[in-house]
């Protein structure tokens, strides 16, 4: 197989000649075929529009099938991986080869193949397919599919730094407003650029004002976008009779700060007198405003609280916290259900087995009163039997994947 017929992943004409308009309704992932993913050499789901159940030992596989889903959005999957470590490597071989994840989108009555893989001409980038025509960047892939996942990762992310919580917050951000991933990537080539400057003691003024201006402006605008999500996010925790526990979110950060008592122009000017004076101690400790007494956007952490206990997420019971998360991810879905018209798809990474039964039963209902396509992993099929009749189960066994619907 070349390179984009796995790409294409599809020997069935598509149903939308487009591909262009945005996607709208519940997202599924129908048909997913990998090929040189991972521990997989070439495997194919067809795994239509209901929730999805891969079960299997250890190592089996399924951590690796929901990363391919996780990389049909753009960014680096969630694994975060190297794309060189994504491709199969058999014992022996020290660099992975080129790999394609391709998938039969459905939204509703519309239907895309969307392929992405890593270039097999370069090895190194990046490419992305959309209907068989290679697209120029992979921020296309959020026209046609959105998705929001919890892994076993994450459950120190109310425990650990604020890089982790603020990079939940910013993929949730991104899922409602994708220009939001382009502007913190120019807040960052500003900031790493200020950086080296300020390192090689290049103290040219306008240089440095240029990039600082890209920093106050870009950061100005990531930071209202962060808390306008979190509002909404934080109104659609309680507006439910869930039994996922509601939170507060808050924000810690000098800009989301000023934003709620200050016009943005304001804001702007006080992000950039504060990068200026900060220019020589920068200097010599590296990075950008590590001397101002609060966060600037790429240091802002994302505060969660537990609304009924009034007590941070941090000092939560381990399975409380697990609670608040499936929480908010849920009512992240529920928003772009409400006010997008689009239901995302769930990747929830051993996420049933930790929590109580009638929580589990609870995420079930959750999922299936959304019409939301989750896909669940999990060791003990036992445990995902009320989902029997309505989803697609797989065993994963030693890099092949078995449909044992009944
Ligand atoms: N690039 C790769 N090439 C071949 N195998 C890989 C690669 N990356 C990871 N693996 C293997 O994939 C297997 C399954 O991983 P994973 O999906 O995380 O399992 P689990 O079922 O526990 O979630 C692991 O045994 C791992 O060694
Ligand atoms: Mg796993």
């Amino acid at each position: 197989m070349t390179q984009s017929q796995a790409l294409a992943g599809s020997d069935i004409p598509d149903a939308s000649s487009s591909g262009q308009s945005s996607a709208v309704g519940r997202l599924a992932c129908a048909r997913l075929t990998l090929t040189d993913f991972r521990c997989y050499d070439q495997v194919r789901l067809e795994s239509g529009t209901q929730p999805v159940v891969l079960t299997g030992a250890n190592g089996a596989g399924k951590t690796n099938v929901l990363e391919a889903l996780s990389f049909l959005i753009p960014g680096s999957g969630l694994r975060r991986a190297k794309l060189m470590d994504v491709g199969r490597r058999q014992p022996g071989e020290d660099a992975g080869r080129p790999w394609a994840v391709a998938a039969e989108i459905e939204s509703g009555l519309t239907s895309v193949s969307v392929g992405t893989g890593l270039e097999a001409a370069t090895g190194s980038k990046r490419v992305v397919h959309v209907d068989g025509e290679t697209q120029k960047a992979q921020s296309v892939l959020s026209q046609h599919f959105a998705a929001h996942w919890l892994t076993p990762q994450m459950d120190r992310l109310f425990l650990d730094g604020s890089q982790e919580r603020r990079r939940f917050l910013d993929r949730l951000v991104f899922s409602f407003d994708p220009a939001h991933a382009g502007r913190i990537t120019s807040y960052n080539h500003a900031l790493r650029e200020r950086a080296r400057l300020l390192a090689d003691n290049k103290m040219d003024d306008a240089w440095l004002s240029a990039l600082e201006d890209t920093m106050a402006t870009r950061g100005m605008a990531v930071a209202a976008a962060r808390l306008q999500v979190a509002e909404r996010l934080a109104g659609a925790c309680t507006e439910t009779s869930s039994l996922f526990p509601a939170c507060e979110l808050a924000i810690d950060g000098l800009a989301e700060g000023w934003i709620s008592a200050l016009p943005a122009l304001e804001v702007e000017d006080r992000l950039r007198a504060a990068l200026k004076s900060s220019r020589t101690k920068d200097s010599h400790v590296g990075g950008a405003g590590n001397s101002i007494d609060g966060r600037l956007p790429h240091q802002s952490d994302l505060l969660v609280t537990h609304a009924a206990k009034s007590m941070p997420a941090g000092q939560c019971s381990t399975g409380e916290q697990k609670m608040l998360l499936v929480g908010l991810v849920l009512a992240a879905a529920r928003l772009s259900a409400s006010d997008e018209g689009r239901v995302p798809v769930l990747l929830l990474d051993e996420v049933a087995a930790h929590l109580d039964a009638d929580h589990r039963q609870a995420l079930f209902n959750e999922v299936l009163a959304l019409g939301c396509q989750a896909w669940f992993t999990g060791t003990d099929v036992e445990l995902f039997a009320p989902l029997q009749g309505t989803a697609k189960f797989y065993d994963v066994a030693d890099a092949s994947i078995t449909d044992m619907t009944p």
